[in-house]
């Protein structure tokens, strides 16, 4: 494993001197990382300044250091998003980085580092060509603010979704786009779902379920009226949680009627349902939540999709130990 592994980079922009977490930050020079400020030294606005002059628009942080940061982001998102402090620019790139670091987990085989690669590729192409558009940025922004885990949940649901999709089919640069923007807002109705309902540990009750399955119906009007996006994005925030038995909502449609694109997502967002809790703490093994995909919700989902999500998420080695 090279030295590459170990740092992750961070946005200069979206680090607060003074507030920052007290970890030690790198700065990467002729391709090394060097130690810029220790663990025990605050990160002042002077080093912030003196950063930003020489050109420097990422420092990097040990992996190890990576649950404190992430702590760190969650507590401050809403503040910092809803706060003048920051540029608009700067917001997104917080948005920015904070997806890239979330894409990590989802490929927690070091093994699928290629997957992995290529799945930063996706999110960075999706969030560069997102950051065109003031509206859609303004909706990743209102779910980040609203409820930060389904805002890291429909990341993950996004990378894998577009893992699936160019796994398993050819679409062009553009469709890409499209399900990635469509599969990242998918959940995008849950703005309209009271936090006491989705952050509630344990059961819902019945008024409360019925609550949250309004989601996919009122995203859907709610961005179809702001008009943004396209009619690919726009079905897979209104049907993803259709399945193919007829069971799901909605609409209640069967296998074909429901659009391949929506289909995937489903699939993406029950395995990243079942592998992630709603704190981000990893629940269930890969293999086993495919296994219960496959057993368990065995009506719910095309076969096709699932060899095709577990080609991706389970490393050959875990296969050759279940047989
Ligand atoms: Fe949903």
């Amino acid at each position: 494993m090279g030295a590459k592994e170990f740092f992750v980079p961070i946005s200069l922009e979206s680090i607060e001197p003074i507030i920052f977490p007290d970890v030690a930050l790198y700065i990467k020079t002729g391709g090394n990382y060097v130690l810029y400020k220790s663990n025990g030294r605050d990160f002042s606005v002077y080093d912030h300044e003196r950063l930003s002059k020489n050109g420097v628009e990422f420092v990097f942080v040990s992996k190890i250091d990576m649950d404190t940061i992430t702590n760190h982001m969650e507590v401050s998102a809403e503040r910092l998003l809803n706060s003048n402090i920051l540029s608009s620019r700067a917001k997104g790139k917080m948005i920015y980085q904070t997806s890239i670091n979330f894409v990590n987990d989802i490929f927690n085989n070091p093994e699928k580092s290629t997957d992995l690669a290529r799945t930063k590729r996706l999110i960075e192409n999706l969030m560069m060509y997102l950051s065109n558009y003031p509206d859609a940025i303004n909706s990743l922004e209102t779910v980040m603010t609203h409820n930060y885990y389904t805002f890291v949940h429909s990341l993950q649901v996004a990378s894998l979704t577009l893992m699936m999709h160019s796994a398993g089919y050819t679409l062009s640069p553009d469709e890409m786009l499209d399900v990635g923007t469509g599969a990242i807002l998918h959940d995008f109705g849950k703005i309209f779902v009271p936090q006491e309902i989705l952050n509630k540990h344990g059961k819902l009750s019945e008024a409360e379920v019925e609550i949250l399955k309004r989601h996919p119906e009122e995203g859907y009007a709610y961005l179809q009226d702001k008009g943004v996006l396209s009619p690919v994005a726009l079905t897979i925030v209104r049907l993803h949680h259709e399945r193919c038995n007829g069971s799901g909502y909605p609409l209640g449609l069967e296998n074909k009627d429901i659009p391949r694109s929506a289909q995937i997502t489903g699939v993406a967002d029950i395995y990243c349902t079942l592998t992630t809790d709603n704190r981000g703490n990893k629940t269930m093994p890969p293999h086993i939540a495919v296994q219960l995909m496959r057993n368990q919700m065995k009506d719910l989902f095309s076969p096709i999709l699932l060899d095709t999500l577990e080609k991706l998420v389970c490393t050959e080695d875990v296969q050759q130990f279940l047989l």
